[in-house]
């Protein structure tokens, strides 16, 4: 049989160029070779979202209609909603009476994310995100989960859960889930910091082509030591530098890796061609987004089918669960 491979994103707002380069990539390489699961998670987004909860589903379709236009292939790759798979929610109920409290406490996420973030997280529904996301990986018995490096510990947490079940109940219901990270190097935001919406520094699936050319040549930091034309810069220490060799061919690369060192090329210049690089990558995905939420009702459907076919899996794997774990069947 082919690995499962499952991984969930949240639907909080348009997707930036980072999802692309270190999610959605991944995710359109992965559905090939192997039983893929992608999946939106809405109840996830609720711990953050309870305020407004009207925005969830309008950000649900936008990611959908992100991924098919990014190649995921619903034919392929099983495309769900979370909260169309009930069954992820009386996993999650039943681990939680295995799951020491202490061991949800101690996630580096949950203390920093508590401090830091918008709206009240105070919540118990919060401090079981990491479990959630448990039962939605291994309600599927997946072994590749792709996800960016803040996800490293609800994975080892995973693993943790996965073994204490299996070892309660003395049996191998659950297989332990394994982080795939991607190759990618980190796309950087317009400021050098890391690309996030928070942070108000993203290129946006959805810019037009004005937009991007603006964000590149006026927003985006460029070597500071390079002050006049005729400095000398470090494409090595520049922003623009790596938005070069994410979306530049080699030559335009080259290029700029030798004229910048020997002023022979402005920073004007420079970020113009990367815009123009990154918008011969972006449009036709923009194109095919916006075709796509012309047509919601498609979406649907594609969740649908996609949710249904998940169903069928994790409704087998709760038979397991509630079979180990002596739930009479009446
Ligand atoms: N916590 C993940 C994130 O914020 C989203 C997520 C929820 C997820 N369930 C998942 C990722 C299952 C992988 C597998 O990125
Ligand atoms: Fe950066 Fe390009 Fe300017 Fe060099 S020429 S400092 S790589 S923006």
């Amino acid at each position: 049989m082919q690995h499962r491979v499952l991984s969930g994103i949240q639907p909080s707002g348009s997707q930036h160029i980072g999802h692309l380069v270190g999610a959605l990539d991944n995710f359109e390489k992965l559905q090939h070779g192997h039983q893929a699961f992608y999946m939106i998670v809405d109840w996830h987004a609720l711990t953050s979202k309870y305020e407004a909860v009207e925005e969830i589903w309008p950000a649900t379709l936008e990611l959908t209609a992100c991924f098919l236009a990014t190649g995921l292939d619903p034919e392929k790759a099983t495309i769900f909603l979370q909260s169309q798979v009930k069954e992820h929610a009386e996993l999650h109920l039943l681990l939680s009476m295995i799951t020491p409290l202490s061991w949800l406490e101690r996630v580096p996420t949950y203390k920093e994310k508590l401090q830091n973030a918008v709206a009240d997280l105070g919540s118990y529904g919060f401090l079981g995100y990491p479990l959630l996301q448990t039962a939605d990986i291994i309600i599927y018995k997946a072994r590749k989960v792709p996800v960016g490096e803040d996800q490293l510990f609800h994975l080892e947490l995973a693993r943790e859960i996965v073994r204490r079940f299996n070892f309660l109940f003395q049996r191998e219901v659950f297989p332990e889930p394994e982080a795939v990270l991607t190759k990618t190097p980190k796309v950087p935001g317009l400021d050098g910091r890391k690309m996030s919406k928070s942070y108000g520094n993203c290129i946006y699936l959805r810019d037009t082509n004005a937009e991007i050319l603006e964000k590149c040549t006026r927003q985006m930091a460029s070597d500071p030591a390079r002050v006049r034309k005729t400095d000398p810069g470090n494409p090595d220490i520049c922003p623009v530098f790596e938005f070069h060799k994410l979306f530049s061919d080699d030559a335009t690369l080259q290029l700029v890796n030798t004229e910048c060192r020997r002023a022979g090329i402005g920073c004007f210049d420079c970020k113009k061609r990367v815009a123009e690089a990154m918008i011969r990558r972006i449009e036709p995905v923009r194109e095919k987004i916006e075709a796509n939420l012309a047509h919601p009702e498609n979406i649907q459907d594609v969740l649908r089918d996609g949710s249904n076919r998940a169903r069928k899996v994790a409704a087998e794997t709760m038979a397991d669960v509630r079979d180990a774990m002596k739930m009479p069947t009446l």
